[in-house]
C-alpha cells in the first residue's frame, strides 16, 4: 500500500466517521428519529422494497399502519397504528379493541410505497388455507413499550402474490427479520422472503427467503439449531454445498435473533444471525450459490412475498416475527451492521416477568386434582391425550414437563385464558368430542373457542373450576384419569354426579416444570 492510498484510506475512515457522528448529533439536536432499518438500507443504495413489522416504523418518518386486527365479537376490523412517526406500535388501541374478545392479525402492512402489503395466505400445494395469528399471543416491550410480535402456529401463514419491486429472475436482494431463538420447530418452512407466485412449488431457485427453524434439510447440521438458511426452494441451504460447512454453527437461541439473507442472484449468496439485544452478526456463509444441483445459479426468484410458511403453503411451522424488511440490491456489510445496531437500540425484552403458579398469562403452572382419590394427580398430556397422573418432584422429566402449562390470553376470548403445552409450544389443551387433548393451534375459530377456559372459584369450594368457553355449562373434569369437559348429570358416563364438584376443582401450583 502505498503513502497515499493509506491516507486516502485513512482520509475516507475519518470523512465515515464524521458522518455518522454529525448524522447522530443531528438526530439529537433537532429530536427527530435516527435511522431507522430501511433509511439504512436506502442510504446504502439498497432500498426496501417491502418492510413489515407488528411492533414498529422501520422508516424514521413512517407514520401509517403497521397492520390490521379483526375481532371475533363482530368480525370488525381496526388498523393498528404508530404511537408517532417513526415510532412504536399503538398497542392500546389494539387491546381497547380486542377486550373481552379475541382478534387474530389479517394483514401486515408494506411501510413502502409500493403497497405489498401480507394478507392471510390462501392453499397451496403443500397445505389447506391459513389462519391468521392470534393478535395478543407475543407481547413483548420494544422502546419500553408494550407491543405485540406475531405469533406462529402450525396452519398459520401470510403472502403478497407477485409483489411490487421484489427480485426476479436472477435480481439480487436482501431481506432481514427479528424471530425467536425459543419459538421453533422443525416443519417445513417458517420462511420471510421471496416465493413463488402460484402457491406451488416451480422449482429449484424460484424462492429466495429467510428460513428459520429445525429442519435439517441436508445433514449434517451442527448442534441443535434453530438455524438461520437460505431457503432456495426444494431445499433449506446452510452453505453452497447445502450442509452446514461451519460446526461453530450450532444455531442461534436468543430469545430475539436477526436473521439475515443476501443474494446477488448469479452466483453469491451469505447468511447471517445475531442476537437482536446485543452485538454484532456472525456470517454464517457466504460463497457461491449451489450448483451441484441445477436451477439456482443464476437463481430464477418469481418475487412473491412470504411469511410463515414454505413457497408451496407446507404450514406446519410454528415461529416468532417482529419485523423485517426486503430490499433491491445486494446490501453492504456495512449497512447490515448498522441495521443490526438499530435493531439492538430498540431493546426488544419480554414483559415484565409473571411469576409461576398463577393464572396470569405468561405464568407457567401445573394443575392438581382435589379430589379425595386423587390428589398427587396433575393434568398432563399423554400420546396428545390428556390424563392426569401422579407427578411428584423425582418424577421423570418427561412427565414433569408433560404436567406443565403455559397460561396464555383465552385464544376465543382474551378475559378468560388457554393453556399451551410447556414442552410442545404451540399446541394447547382443547376440548374434542368433550374429551380434552393436546394439539397444535391451526388458528380457525373452533380451535379457538375449543382451547378457552373461563375460570371461577372452583366448585367444591376449593381451588378453580374451568368452564368450557363454548360449552359454558361444561368444566374441565377428571373421569376414570381422563379429562373431558362435563356436565353436572349430562347424558355421558363422564357427566356422572358422583364427585362432580371435586372433580371439576383443581388447584392452581407452581409447575413441575419452570
Ligand atoms: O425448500 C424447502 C421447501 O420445499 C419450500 O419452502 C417448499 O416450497 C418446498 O416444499
Amino acid at each position: 500500500m502505498t503513502v497515499w492510498t493509506r491516507l486516502h484510506h485513512t482520509r475516507s475512515r475519518l470523512l465515515a466517521a464524521t458522518v455518522l457522528f454529525s448524522a447522530v448529533a443531528l438526530a439529537l439536536i433537532s429530536g427527530s428519529a435516527a435511522a431507522a432499518p430501511c433509511d439504512t438500507y436506502g442510504s446504502g443504495g439498497t432500498p426496501c422494497v417491502a418492510a413489515h413489522s407488528t411492533t414498529r416504523a422501520l422508516f424514521a418518518s413512517y407514520n401509517g399502519p403497521l397492520y390490521q386486527v379483526r375481532r371475533a365479537s363482530d368480525n370488525v376490523s381496526l388498523n393498528i397504528g404508530v404511537l408517532s412517526p417513526g415510532g412504536f406500535a399503538n398497542s392500546a388501541a389494539q387491546d381497547s379493541f380486542c377486550a373481552n374478545t379475541s382478534c387474530v392479525i389479517t394483514i401486515i402492512f408494506d411501510q413502502t410505497t409500493r403497497r405489498n402489503d401480507l394478507t392471510i395466505e390462501p392453499a397451496g400445494t403443500a397445505g389447506p388455507a391459513n389462519n391468521g395469528v392470534p393478535a395478543d399471543a407475543l407481547p413483548v416491550t420494544a422502546g419500553g413499550r408494550l407491543v405485540y410480535g406475531a405469533s406462529f402456529s402450525g396452519r398459520m401463514g401470510y403472502r403478497k402474490m407477485a409483489a411490487n419491486g421484489t427480485a426476479v429472475n436472477g435480481q439480487p436482494e436482501g431481506m432481514y427479520m427479528v424471530t425467536s431463538g425459543t419459538h421453533f420447530n422443525s416443519a417445513c418452512c417458517f420462511d420471510y422472503g421471496n416465493v413463488e407466485v402460484p402457491v406451488a412449488d416451480t422449482g429449484n431457485g424460484h424462492m429466495d427467503a429467510i428460513y428459520f427453524g429445525t429442519l435439517c434439510w441436508f445433514p449434517p447440521c451442527n448442534g441443535a439449531g434453530p438455524w438461520i438458511m437460505a431457503d432456495l426452494e426444494n431445499g433449506l441451504f446452510q452453505s453452497n454445498t447445502g450442509v452446514s460447512q461451519n460446526t461453530a454453527n450450532t444455531g442461534n437461541r436468543s430469545p430475539y435473533v436477526t436473521a439475515m439473507l443476501k443474494n446477488n442472484g448469479q452466483n453469491f449468496f451469505a447468511t447471517k444471525d445475531g442476537n437482536a439485544q446485543s452485538g454484532g452478526l456472525t456470517t454464517r456463509f457466504s460463497g457461491a450459490l449451489p450448483t451441484f444441483r441445477p436451477g439456482y445459479s443464476p437463481m430464477h426468484q418469481e418475487g412473491s412475498i412470504v411469511l410463515g410458511t414454505g413457497g408451496d403453503n407446507s404450514n406446519g411451522s410454528i415461529g416468532s416475527f417482529f419485523e423485517g424488511a426486503m430490499t433491491a440490491g445486494v446490501p453492504s456489510d456495512a449497512t447490515e451492521n448498522a441495521v443490526q445496531s438499530n435493531i439492538v437500540s430498540v431493546g426488544y425484552g419480554g414483559p415484565s416477568p409473571v411469576a409461576g403458579g398463577t393464572l396470569n398469562p405468561g405464568s407457567t403452572i401445573s394443575l392438581r386434582a382435589t379430589t379425595a382419590c386423587c390428589t398427587t394427580r396433575y393434568i398432563r398430556h399423554q400420546n396428545n391425550n390428556v390424563v392426569t397422573s401422579v407427578i411428584s418432584g423425582s418424577s421423570a422429566a418427561l412427565d414433569r414437563n408433560d404436567g406443565s402449562w403455559i397460561v396464555r390470553r383465552g385464544m376465543a376470548n382474551n378475559a378468560c385464558v388457554s393453556f399451551e403445552s410447556r414442552n410442545f409450544p404451540g399446541d394447547f389443551l382443547r376440548h374434542q368430542n368433550f374429551q380434552l387433548r393436546r394439539q397444535p393451534n391451526d388458528g380457525s375459530a373452533l380451535f379457538r373457542a375449543d382451547a378457552t377456559f373461563c375460570p371461577q372459584a372452583g366448585q367444591s369450594g376449593q381451588g378453580t373450576s374451568f368452564a368450557s368457553f363454548n360449552f359454558p355449562t361444561r368444566f374441565i373434569r377428571h373421569f376414570n384419569n381422563t379429562l373431558f369437559i362435563a356436565s353436572n348429570g349430562g347424558p355421558n358416563n363422564f357427566d356422572a354426579q358422583a364427585s362432580f364438584a371435586a372433580d371439576v376443582s383443581w388447584v392452581v401450583s407452581s409447575p413441575w416444570a419452570p
